[in-house]
């Protein structure tokens, strides 16, 4: 029988249609939340930094610890960018606020260290510096890479290469407390990873994305690795004599950070770039991105040291 009154009909339909949405949408960001708490999971409180010897930080480490600082605490410009391009997702937008305060966190921790085993170190002022020479383009509303799956791709790459160096710096480290640093950071930066590749996974039903896409994206983001921003770090970090030379600055920190790794380092590295590309991480691609990763790195690590 046909509905008599279908003005009045409709919204009594609307109603509980409009209630299913909402609770849908809030259990999908409690879902998406519980991926990644909301609140911090360890603080600068947590670290026991009265027992910091400085004695036992050698100068190559400090130098590559005063540049990752840089990079590290500039983690709200990237914020301010991810929310730029997913203004249309404030579920995202709030764990990618999250994600840049637990990247700052990171940079003043590490800053931290490098004062205390450098007491004449003014983290401030070399920020400031590493600012005034490297700024990433935060009012750009759409992704660098072309699509929202290409940026999530992206972050899965610089979250393997930053969880991967931070694994390696904790392995190769003496001091204990910039250790436990070190092995905090790795830990959120492979939660980080897991993120933006649920992330992604959700994204390339709306956006799908080839493998060789993915792989072309991923290969870019790699080869970004001796761009401006490390060299730039490194520069300002360590307060080097001007002016800036990028390839010098870049050779010099590549030199001192390839010599941590460690084939277990990049053997994970490969196996989680596998899984960004949507390959599988243990067939023969994964077998085969492990395997050049440690040559490249190992060859890397040679040239650079040759240079600097
Ligand atoms: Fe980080
Ligand atoms: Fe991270």
């Amino acid at each position: 029988m046909p509905c008599a009154s279908p003005r009045k009909w409709l919204p009594l339909q609307a109603a509980p249609t409009k209630a299913i949405v909402a609770i849908a949408a809030a259990w999908l960001r409690s879902v998406l939340l519980s991926v990644m708490p909301h609140s911090r999971n360890w603080t600068l409180s947590d670290i026991p930094w009265g027992q910091f010897q400085a004695a036992r930080v050698d100068a190559d480490v400090l130098k590559v610890v005063k540049a990752a600082a840089m990079v590290e605490r500039n983690g709200a410009d990237y914020g301010r960018y991810l929310c730029n391009v997913f203004a249309d997702d404030p579920t995202f937008c709030d764990l990618a606020r999250t994600w840049a305060t637990e990247e700052e966190q990171h940079g003043i921790a590490l800053g931290r260290c490098a004062e205390l085993a450098d007491p004449n170190y003014k983290f401030d002022s070399a920020f400031q510096q590493f600012r005034d020479l490297y700024q990433i383009p935060v009012d750009a509303t759409a992704s660098v890479r072309g699509s929202r799956t290409g940026e999530l791709c992206a972050r899965c790459v610089v979250e393997t290469g930053t969880s991967s160096f931070y694994s390696a710096l904790r392995d190769g480290v003496d001091e204990p407390v910039l250790k436990a640093v070190c092995a905090k950071i790795a830990a959120d930066e492979f939660r980080h990873y897991k993120l933006f590749l649920n992330a992604m996974q959700r994204y390339s039903t709306q956006e799908p994305l080839s493998v060789a896409a993915r792989l072309r994206i991923a290969l870019g983001r790699m080869n970004e690795a001796d761009d401006d921003e490390l060299a730039s770090a490194y520069f300002a970090g360590n307060a080097l004599p001007g002016p800036y030379d990028r390839n010098a600055s870049a050779a010099a920190y590549s030199a001192r950070a390839f010599g941590f790794y460690r084939q277990r380092h990049t053997k994970r590295a490969g196996h989680m770039i596998a899984q960004a590309v949507g390959l599988s991480p243990d067939g023969v691609f994964g077998q085969l991105m492990q395997k050049v990763m440690w040559l490249v790195i190992g060859f890397m690590g040679r040239r650079f040291r040759t240079a600097a």
